[in-house]
């Protein structure tokens, strides 16, 4: 119920206006993001990078209803890419992009627009040795976003997906993008969803998280595992044994500032992992679906909002 509450309030306007300035939030913002400029991206996936972990950036910021906004995300993922190039960071860090932030619900043309400044972002990306990987949203957006993937891969094979273990439907796209040369990423969903599209229930989002793991993990393409979840991590190591998958045949995922000792067990045995860094100052919504997750820190947030009126 309070997640489903908190969910629903990350794409409220006003309580992002108060939120965005109380004190006891920043805490948390320094927690899960990495800062705000490109520079700091730029610092933090060197740090990670030296401990032998990857990295994927994601410049925050969705639901645009603005072309300049749009455009802005566009070119800062460009300069992102070319500050990582000079930093020579490229073969250890990529970027996620959410095609909402580059103006995938503007009204007529929304998903041309996104999908043309997501083929610059690739382009870019392509020239620098390194991949874009799609985000995925709510699931009014699924379909879209599944349609951009397909066209981008035509001229950038090497761009990633996201699939939710959440929704029903995505037993059967595993099946269809588990194919060769396919990135896909497997989470469990981090929005608020209707029962009549995703399971409602924590057991069986797991279980349905095991079942998509095994078609991708059986697969052809990449399967990359982004959980923080400790069995479904062991189920992962496990079925990578059962199929015979080298490391760096897939690879683990995790957020910048959860189970960062876990990120590094994982790659001092060997494994791939890549740590998803979000930096900008775009936070709002992308914090707000960090705390639903974690019942223990959702009195900061309710704190922080009572405080402000
Ligand atoms: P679960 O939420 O059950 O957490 C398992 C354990 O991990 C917890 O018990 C706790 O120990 C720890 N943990 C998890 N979240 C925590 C938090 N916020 N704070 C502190 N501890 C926490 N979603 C989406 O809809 N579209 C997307 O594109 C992506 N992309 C993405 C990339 C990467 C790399 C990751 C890791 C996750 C995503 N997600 C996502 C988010 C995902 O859908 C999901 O909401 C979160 O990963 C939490 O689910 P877990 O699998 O970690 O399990």
């Amino acid at each position: 119920m309070l997640r489903e509450a908190l969910l629903s309030v990350s794409r409220s306007e006003r309580l992002k206006a108060v939120a965005s300035d109380a004190p006891p939030l920043r805490a948390m913002v320094d927690r899960f993001v990495a800062g705000e400029r490109t520079e700091d991206a730029v610092r933090a996936t060197g740090e990670i990078v030296a401990t032998g972990r990857f990295v994927t950036l994601d410049h925050l910021g969705e639901d645009t209803l603005d072309l300049e906004r749009a455009t802005a995300t566009r070119d800062a993922y460009v300069s992102l890419l070319d500050a990582l190039g000079e930093a020579g960071l490229t073969a250890g860090a990529e970027v996620s992009v959410k095609l909402s932030a580059v103006g995938q619900a503007l009204p007529g043309d929304g998903e041309k627009i996104a999908r043309d400044y997501a083929a610059a972002i690739c382009e870019k990306a392509t020239a620098l040795g390194t991949t874009v990987t799609l985000d995925m949203e709510d699931h009014t957006t699924t379909d879209s976003t599944l349609g951009v993937l397909r066209e981008l891969r035509q001229d950038f094979p090497a761009t990633g997906g996201v699939l939710q273990a959440y929704l029903r439907r995505t037993e059967a796209d595993c099946r269809d993008l588990a194919t060769e040369g396919s990135r896909i990423r497997l989470c469990k969903g981090a929005y608020s969803e209707p029962e009549s599209v995703a399971y409602a229930d924590r057991a069986e989002v797991d279980r349905a998280y095991v079942r998509c793991m095994k078609i991708l993990m059986q697969g052809e393409g990449y399967p990359m595992l982004a959980t923080h979840d400790p069995r479904l991590v062991d189920i992962g190591g496990a079925l990578a044994v059962r199929n015979d998958r080298q490391p760096g045949s897939y690879e683990f995922q995790m957020l910048f500032g959860i189970r960062a000792d876990e990120q590094q067990r994982l790659a001092d045995m060997g494994e791939t992992v890549r740590v998803y860094v979000p930096y900008g100052d775009e936070w709002y919504g992308y914090l707000v679906r960090r705390l639903a997750e974690k019942p223990t820190n959702l009195s900061l947030l309710a704190r922080a909002l009572v405080s402000k009126g």
